[in-house]
């Protein structure tokens, strides 16, 4: 299969240790032995705190949203170093140069490229560009729920949405760099109008990207309508 993974920022860089970047080297290395795979890594938490000085300086959101930018790259590039000979080892600025690095056979990492969106959206559009069979997007929670689960402890986990209602319920929501809701509009339109099959699911547990690619279900899986 060729499969897009976004690994949110705040999964691989957490506690600015090496740590998650091992991990996710041995197991996308692993996967790349069958598959073809392009990852897109986000900001966290060096992305949100590089943001804020920005601001403090007095810059507008598209200036803060490409200081964003670099720090998904710089995360990209971290990830890189961890996968060595198995990965192209030039971090793509958008997508052209993600499909030409992918002629080379090899893991394809990036982080962001333009502003207004979020690496979320950058797989999206990158998953619709290369033709994916699977997009994978590993946040910090389990999935999407059906309200708040940090602030109702009977909240659910959603196991199957349709693309049109994901769209729906983030109508609205904040886009401010630094500041995107568990999961970008922008994406998901991308998911809609292609439909991409896609998968949201805990990266915090890195195991969870080997049962996606093997066909378990879990997290939250978006439909087409
Ligand atoms: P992230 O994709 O990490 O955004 O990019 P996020 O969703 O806010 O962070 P997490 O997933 O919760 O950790 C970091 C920031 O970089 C800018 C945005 O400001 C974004 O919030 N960015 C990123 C862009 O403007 N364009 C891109 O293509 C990617």
């Amino acid at each position: 299969m060729k499969i897009v993974v976004a690994i949110g920022g705040s999964i691989l860089i957490h506690d600015y240790n090496a740590k998650m970047f091992k991990i996710y080297s041995d197991i996308l290395k692993d996967l790349s032995k069958e598959h073809e795979l392009f990852v897109v890594v986000g900001g966290g938490k060096p992305a949100r705190e590089y943001i804020s000085v920005v601001r403090e300086l007095g810059c507008g959101e598209a200036q803060s949203d490409a200081i964003g930018i670099e720090v998904t790259r710089i995360n990209a590039q971290l990830l890189l170093s961890a996968l060595g000979d198995s990965a192209y080892q030039k971090v793509p600025e958008n997508f052209k140069e993600a499909l030409e690095y992918s002629a080379f056979g090899k893991i394809i990492v990036m982080g962001g490229t333009e502003p207004a969106h979020s690496t979320d959206a950058v797989s999206a559009i990158l998953a619709e560009y290369i033709n994916a069979d699977l997009l994978i997007n590993l946040t910090s929670v389990d999935g999407m729920y059906d309200k708040d689960p940090n602030k109702f402890e009977d909240a659910k986990l959603i196991s199957e949405i349709h693309a049109s209602d994901l769209v729906k319920f983030l109508e609205g929501k904040d886009v401010k760099a630094g500041t995107y809701e568990f999961f970008d509009m922008t994406a998901a339109q991308m998911i809609k109008r292609s439909k991409l099959e896609t998968v949201i699911a805990n990266g915090e547990d890195p195991e969870n990207l080997v049962k996606i690619v093997n066909g378990e279900t879990i997290g939250t899986k978006v439909v087409s309508d």
